[in-house]
């Protein structure tokens, strides 16, 4: 299928956010779509399969004028998006899911199960994957929950498959898979539309690339006629030297230890010692409980045995509220269920962490909470329409730079940071790793727990 996109105008109380872009697919091509947090890529995408409806601009599907009012109607033409954050059902079975407005049915309009569940059975085999149909899909990981959502555009025949930011939460045999998959798809002659800010999964899986900056085309390129640092440039308009910030905190004394934590049947004996100036490193496979010793550290919920000290003193954390008492911060991996209220404002979400720092004498001060936000959207190029908008509405990278803020004001002693730099570009990994290591600078020891790769 060959899509051709030209001159696409989106604004959202008006506000423009994509300025004329074009793009353009190819039968069987793996196109990356790249930019900045914010750049518009998602809303491009959602353009294109009708999710938003466009203020100008064409779109043509080999060569006809198409417009597509609702997902359903993309998905009919095999156009399918899986979205950034996964739609699923949690509570629903593999199969329940991948049927969902779409049953097979028996004579009288019944529904049948039999052959839903063989159907579905079939469709995960094409993929090279072991998924049990009748399994309930909050029982899978997230690699495996994607799956199930590429077998249902498989049900749908799709012709272009568009995937925001699939890896993001996978590990790396799960993206080996995706990978296989998508090569698959590809023998099949399904194009696919990739938005990643992994530079190297860019490299390995794509033939072209199409960079957005700022709701504005900048360019497509061959992959081959192309390197990182053009990328980059392309992306933020200039060149960001080394993608790490160099280092220059001071290692002090020990500053945070735990000793023998223990959760039955989750994690054992876990003994490590933090110095003040210092950025730890916890590494790990998926599920090896590196997400649950960091938050029973923090008291959520607390560990079974154990000791923790900060600062030579023995602590007891029985809740997150004592962890925050102790000096403790804590950034999580996943922003949408713990880090933020995305009904509320940036300015609420950060002030909520920061009321120490904003009140006096328990009356919320007004001034020093917008210096204080206004500050935290500079340092951290948060993009938006002002610190006034809601959360939810800011795109994916944006979000975890507000997580981020949250907790960086506050100054903690030790941070433990979770997957911090999760679907955020090159440029904002940077300024979030100048952070880290500012943060250590002035004494804090973090655990950085983090297995992206950068
Ligand atoms: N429904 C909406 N209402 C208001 N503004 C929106 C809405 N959806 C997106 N935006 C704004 O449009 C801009 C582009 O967002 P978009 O989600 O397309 O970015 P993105 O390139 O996908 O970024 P990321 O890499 O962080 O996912 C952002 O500034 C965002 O705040
Ligand atoms: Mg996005």
């Amino acid at each position: 299928m060959h899509i051709d996109m030209k001159g696409i105008c989106k604004s959202f109380s008006s506000v423009p956010i994509l300025k004329n872009v074009d793009f353009s697919l190819t039968d069987g091509e793996v196109h990356a779509l790249m930019g900045e947090n914010g750049a518009g890529k998602s809303t491009l995408m959602k353009v294109l399969t009708g999710v938003y409806t466009r203020d100008a601009g064409e779109i043509l599907i080999d060569g006809k004028p198409v417009s597509f009012n609702h997902p359903k109607e993309a998905e009919e033409a095999g156009v399918v998006f899986i979205y950034q954050e996964l739609n699923t059902m949690n509570d629903l079975t593999v199969e329940e899911n991948m049927f969902m407005g779409k049953e097979i049915k028996k004579a009288f309009g019944v529904a049948d199960r039999k052959a839903m569940i063989a159907r579905a059975r079939e469709t995960i085999e094409r993929l090279g994957v072991r998924i049990n149909p009748r399994a309930v899909m909050r029982s899978l990981s997230v690699g495996q929950q994607q799956m199930v959502e590429i077998a249902k555009a498989l049900l749908a025949d799709v012709k272009v498959l568009i995937m925001d930011e699939p890896t993001a939460a996978l590990s790396p045999s799960e993206t080996k898979v995706l990978f296989r998959v998508i090569e698959q798809l590809k023998k099949d002659g399904v194009s696919v539309i990739y938005i990643s800010h992994r530079m190297e999964e860019i490299f390995e899986l794509c033939s072209r690339i199409t960079v957005l900056r700022d709701g504005q085309f900048i360019a497509t390129k061959n992959i081959a006629e192309t390197d990182m640092t053009d990328v980059v440039r392309m992306m933020i308009g200039r060149d960001i030297g080394a993608r790490f910030p160099e280092r220059q905190a001071k290692i002090g004394d020990v500053l945070f230890e735990v000793e023998g934590l223990t959760q039955k049947g989750v994690f054992e004996d876990i003994s490590f010692q933090v110095r003040s100036g210092e950025v730890l490193g916890v590494a790990g496979l998926m599920g090896a409980g590196r997400t649950e010793i960091m938050q029973a550290i923090f008291g959520n919920p607390p560990c079974e045995k154990g000791r923790i000290r900060i600062g030579g003193r023995e602590v007891h954390i029985r809740m997150p509220r004592d962890a925050i008492k102790y000096g403790m911060g804590f950034i999580t991996e996943d922003r949408k269920l713990e880090g933020l209220l995305l009904n509320d404002s940036i300015t609420t979400n950060i002030a909520l962490n920061n009321l120490g720092i904003i009140s006096e004498h328990g009356i919320l001060q007004k001034a020093k909470e917008k210096s204080l936000v206004a500050e935290a959207i500079v340092k951290l190029s948060i993009r938006c329409s002002s610190e006034k908008q809601r959360c939810g509405e800011l795109s994916g990278g944006n979000q975890q730079k507000v997580v981020f803020a949250k907790w960086m004001s506050t100054e903690p002693r030790v941070l433990i940071l979770d997957e911090p730099t999760r679907g955020v570009d090159v440029g904002a990994k940077k300024e979030i790793y100048s952070i880290i290591n500012q943060l250590a600078e002035n004494g804090a020891g973090d655990t950085n727990h983090d297995d992206q790769q950068k």
